[in-house]
């Protein structure tokens, strides 16, 4: 079980790593970084963890369809994923989300290559009707008495394999399932709701009540959709890059939380230029970008930490960019031009030019040398 030590417990969380089974290096190097310096006492993976519907394509082949080099591919990114933590004997909790699980291999089966791991928290069969990735994660008090903070995870995507789509919801017997949870942990706790921190991968249209529209020129404005211009509202601390993606269904979670009122925040990835937090009735809506270099996700990649405070029953959190962890010297921009995805163009032409140039000083030795 996890515990509080001296009244605070760290999560350090990563969304949207999304790498395949060739990884990009530098991501590994900001998260190596980010255990050693953060020492987090459990690390959740806020979905998008591997680009799971691009494992089939190859550098070096056709991109037929082949079950078995699929999974072995996913089996591969899952591994390279998870070193960085296993190597430091770090918990994790894992959650999907909308890239996972679209390829052959269901939630279940990923759930198990997690699992192998010494580590993996949660991702066991759940209750009828919940998905794998739909679970709470209680964290005991420094004294190991009673449940002090919860965590719930909840699924929000999935790929319906027979209707080759995608779902980004959440269903009714998540937040039921939630309800009766969130009443049991409280009875088991003299009465008292057990103050908790909900995290998924794609966020509520709740979130969408922080942002206001504005003009293109105005400061801070990100694009929506339709030509449309939005900003953060006033009150609300952070980056947004562009308006904030929704789910089709909450379920009715934030009536539920609002009913319970156990749940001082809620914690969401997905979108991967957005990095905000504000307050929408009394529960924080904190959205953390992304991890990944596999995606343009700009000055904003990084991860997040929340302390968690035992005797307030409350936390503080923030985000660590790049540039924090790995510095701003010219390997760290070297690498970080080398690996992301927004410097690729540039990255192919630096590469044509400097294969001009060796065949310039080939030749010009050649001629030299037959002279
Ligand atoms: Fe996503």
């Amino acid at each position: 079980m996890l515990q509080f030590h001296d009244g605070k417990f760290t999560i350090l969380q990563v969304s949207d790593a999304q790498d395949m089974q060739f990884v990009r290096r530098t991501m590994f190097w900001m998260l190596r970084r980010a255990c050693d310096r953060i020492k987090p006492d459990l690390v959740v993976f806020t979905g998008d963890n591997v680009l799971g519907n691009h494992l089939r394509d190859s550098r070096f082949r056709d991109n037929v369809y082949d079950a078995a080099r699929e999974r072995k591919n996913l089996e591969t990114a899952i591994r390279k994923l998870m070193r960085p933590f296993v190597r430091r004997k770090l918990p994790f909790a894992v959650l999907y989300g909308n890239h996972d699980d679209r390829n052959c291999v269901t939630k279940e089966e990923q759930a198990e290559m997690y699992r192998a791991y010494p580590g993996c928290i949660g991702l066991e069969p759940g209750e009828a009707g919940l998905e794998c990735d739909t679970y709470n994660v209680p964290i005991l008090s420094s004294d190991g008495k009673r449940t002090a903070f919860n965590l719930w995870l909840f699924d929000t995507a999935g790929y319906d394999r027979e209707a080759d789509e995608c779902y980004e919801w959440i269903t009714p017997e998540t937040v039921d399932w939630y309800r009766r949870k969130s009443a049991e942990l409280a009875a088991e706790n003299g009465g008292k709701p057990v103050p908790s921190i909900v995290f998924q991968h794609i966020p509520s249209a709740e979130l969408s009540k922080l942002v206001e529209p504005c003009g293109p020129k105005d400061p801070g404005a990100a694009r929506g959709r339709n030509g449309t211009w939005w900003r953060l509202k006033e009150g609300v601390s952070g980056i947004l890059g562009h308006h904030p993606s929704a789910l089709e269904s909450d379920g009715g979670e934030f009536d539920a939380f609002r009913e319970r009122g156990d749940v001082l925040a809620v914690v969401t990835g997905h979108d991967h230029g957005n990095c905000f937090e504000g307050e929408v009735d009394g529960i924080r809506l904190i959205q953390t970008s992304c991890a990944s270099f596999r995606c343009a996700g700009g000055p904003v990649r990084g991860v997040r930490t929340f302390t968690l405070d035992e005797a307030a029953g409350d936390f503080s959190t923030r985000m660590h960019f790049y540039d924090e962890l790995c510095g701003r010297g010219p390997w760290a921009r070297f690498r970080w031009f080398w690996d992301a995805d927004e410097s690729e163009r540039a990255k192919a032409r630096l590469l044509r030019c400097l294969a001009a140039a060796a065949v310039v000083i080939a030749a010009a030795v050649v001629i030299l040398l037959l002279t």
